[in-house]
């Protein structure tokens, strides 16, 4: 997931008055007061992490990674429709671990396979084409069983970020003639997967990029714009609850300086950018709510460039919490489950993306944040 240079092309959408605006949403935060759901299989892979540090004899770092596996809750993604099934496999366990712990929980899932995906990079391309009914078997074979296996789960709340990175390839990438012809076909497809994700136990958050993408001044107004628009084309009164940020990126939520590369943009850390963006998404009568990915931050001094996305030099953020000192913030959480390699690029031997990257996964282990502590 990218960063793009500054001042990008206004957008090519057209945005039509709303004939009423989206009252901001009243309903909770589904944060609060519950657990962000802790996907085993992430724990599992893990485990070869936690077994290198012990060969090392180093407990220190093998316990962080324990506590990780046990007590830090992530996002499952669904990047596939064969990966649907794990949907089916998260509902399963949500329900064990509440029913152990007596702990209400919040599933998170990432619903990201929309046709023609990543237009500006590639290096995480999907399996559906435009060219070959790309939009259709999403609607069909995608949105429509992911719609009705959370609606089914009602007596569990889930969290869903919509299509990383689309509405800023939408924002800025438009001279990438993929991205071009991908712009419509994806706010139709996004509108679509609002527009049957309505339930009162999900909680909808569109993807915003990070603060190095869009919140570029003369991005802001450009952005709340084509959220405005995918909202109103969904149609029925549908709500979101808010917008995800820095999925997969590295930024910090707060910097107590701002980073050189940051080059004097009001959006020079996820916190900064959430608030920069909110009076734009009031304005379009959209609720000024987010979730900020913290699953890995990089080190300081680690990027010299604010594009660099890749494996990153990094530790491991801080686990999910409400307590986000930003009233615009629902939660800090972990959507990117750090380990996954972003592509073959960043580090030497990285694997392609979504693939295990050990080395990496200790990189963030050793370099995690304060609160992720050894357990026995
Ligand atoms: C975990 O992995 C198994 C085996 O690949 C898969 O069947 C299951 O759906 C996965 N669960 C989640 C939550 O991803
Ligand atoms: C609006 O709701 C109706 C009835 O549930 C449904 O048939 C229609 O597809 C929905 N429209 C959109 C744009 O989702
Ligand atoms: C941004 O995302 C990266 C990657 O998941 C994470 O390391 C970093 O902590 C995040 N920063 C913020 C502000 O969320």
């Amino acid at each position: 997931m990218r960063s793009v240079p500054f001042l990008a092309v206004a957008a090519a959408t057209t945005v039509t008055a709303l004939p009423h605006l989206q009252a901001r949403q009243s309903d909770s935060n589904p944060f609060e007061g519950r657990q962000l759901y802790v996907n085993p299989n992430y724990s599992e892979s893990l485990e070869q992490t936690r077994e290198a540090f012990l060969a090392q004899g180093d407990t220190q770092n093998a316990g962080k990674v324990r506590y990780v596996q046990e007590r830090v809750g992530s996002f499952v993604w669904v990047p596939t429709i064969s990966h649907l099934k794990d949907i089916d496999a998260a509902i399963a366990n949500a329900r064990a671990a509440r029913d152990a712990t007596g702990q209400d929980q919040v599933v998170g899932l990432v619903l990201y396979n929309l046709p023609d995906r990543d237009c500006s990079a590639g290096e995480s391309a999907g399996e559906l084409r435009l060219d070959e009914n790309g939009l259709e078997r999403y609607r069909l074979e995608f949105v429509d069983p992911f719609a009705q296996k959370v609606k089914e789960a009602s007596d569990l709340t889930f969290a869903i970020v919509l299509e990383p990175d689309a509405v800023g390839n939408i924002v800025t990438n438009q001279q990438v003639e993929f991205c071009a012809n991908a712009a419509e076909p994806h706010q139709e497809g996004i509108a679509y997967a609002v527009s049957q994700l309505q339930a009162d136990n999900v909680a909808l958050y569109i993807d915003a990029s990070h603060g190095g993408w869009l919140g570029w001044d003369a991005n802001l107004a450009p952005t709340a714009q084509t959220f405005a628009s995918i909202v109103q084309r969904a149609g029925n009164n549908s709500r979101v609850r808010g917008f995800s940020t820095n999925v997969s990126n590295y930024n910090a939520f707060h910097e107590p300086v701002p980073p050189p590369f940051t080059d004097g943009s009001s959006s020079y850390d996820e916190s900064s950018y959430a608030s920069s963006l909110a009076p734009h998404l009031e304005a379009e009568g959209l609720p000024a709510r987010f979730i900020v990915d913290q699953g890995r931050v990089a080190i300081e001094g680690a990027r010299e460039d604010w594009g660099e996305w890749c494996n990153v030099v990094a530790g491991f953020g801080q686990p999910a919490t409400t307590q986000t000192d930003n009233p615009y913030v629902d939660a800090i959480v972990w959507v990117k489950p750090g380990g996954e390699s972003d592509g073959e690029c960043g580090l030497e031997g990285a694997p392609i993306a979504g693939a295990w990257f050990d080395e990496y996964a200790q990189l963030l282990a050793v370099n995690a944040h304060s609160e992720i502590v050894p357990l026995e």
